[in-house]
């Protein structure tokens, strides 16, 4: 009895370690995937110096009981609120509001800004193809937000619709930092894309999110669309497209002789591939 015991418990020892094992070499390989993708991304990694400038800024995180698993992580939050500081942003405009962190941590950390945030109504069903990964992010669309009972919720504007066709005529020109980060299809990064473009101002940020192998429709596009002042920024899933009017203010002094400006307008869509003619200087 007493070696039939034994033997059970090194059977599921070994099961568990085997498990273990497994996990672990999903999780290398992962990350070796990341790696590769990281290495072969067209897309450049913001220069170190901007990050310093960027990285100066002091920022306020919302408490950790309210992350989720679909949330933007601390160092692309981080980095979210100091290019909205960089520039001096008055609008945010967010697609994509999930649980409201975001937005919350925006509006905590830019005392003199307005939040504008898009998320479907719970009834509503996207217009454009949406994946699996998309569709488990629908989960909050009945919930309260975490900034509905903060004071900040005064500057938060929450907007019900499918960015496909929400109409966004009132913000052309208006907006200092547009995130996208609502459905990940090529077809809706396309789309979000082309009304980030519409709506940022002249001194603007555009931020996606999810630049990764994981979501390839983000890669996808900014790869094959989007040139001229974008760049990736370090440890994080964000890529940044900054317009002419907010170099100066972003990169230093010589900010336009270190990034090269490609078309200033709605990005191209697919088939204009730019691969390749995304260069800087120096
Ligand atoms: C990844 S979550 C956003 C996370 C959030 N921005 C953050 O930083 O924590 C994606 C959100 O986009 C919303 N969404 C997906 N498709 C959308 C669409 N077509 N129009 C508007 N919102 C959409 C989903 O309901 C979900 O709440």
């Amino acid at each position: 009895m007493r070696t039939l015991s034994r033997l059970l418990s090194a059977t599921f020892w070994s099961m568990g370690s085997r498990a273990r094992f497994a996990d672990s070499l999903h999780a290398q390989f992962g990350a070796l995937l990341d790696f590769q993708f990281a290495q072969l991304a067209p897309i450049p990694v913001l220069p170190k110096d901007v990050c310093e400038r960027l990285g100066s800024y002091d920022v306020t995180i919302p408490p950790s009981r309210w992350f989720a698993p679909g949330n933007q992580d601390l160092t692309g939050l981080i980095y979210l609120v100091s290019i909205a500081k960089q520039i001096d942003a008055r609008s945010i405009f967010e697609i994509g509001t999930y649980n409201g962190v975001t937005a919350l941590t925006l509006a905590m950390n830019l005392p003199n800004t307005v939040v504008h945030t898009l998320d479907l109504a719970p009834d509503d069903n996207p217009e454009l193809p949406v994946d699996d990964g998309d569709r488990s992010n629908f989960c909050f669309r009945s919930v309260a937000r975490v900034f509905e009972a903060r004071e900040e919720s005064c500057r938060i504007v929450q907007h019900f619709g499918d960015s496909a066709k929400f109409d966004f005529s009132p913000f052309r020109k208006q907006i200092d930092v547009v995130y996208v980060d609502g459905a990940h299809t090529f077809d809706y990064v396309r789309n979000d894309s082309a009304v980030a473009f519409d709506m940022a101002s002249e001194k603007s940020a555009i931020v996606w999110d999810d630049y990764g192998r994981r979501t390839p429709g983000v890669p996808r596009y900014l790869d094959s669309s989007v040139n001229g002042n974008i760049f990736r920024i370090p440890r994080s899933r964000l890529v940044a497209r900054f317009s002419p009017g907010s170099v100066p203010c972003v990169f230093g002094g010589e900010g336009a002789e270190r990034c090269i400006t490609g078309r200033d307008g709605p990005p191209a869509i697919a088939g204009e591939a730019n691969v390749g003619k995304l260069l800087r200087r120096g």
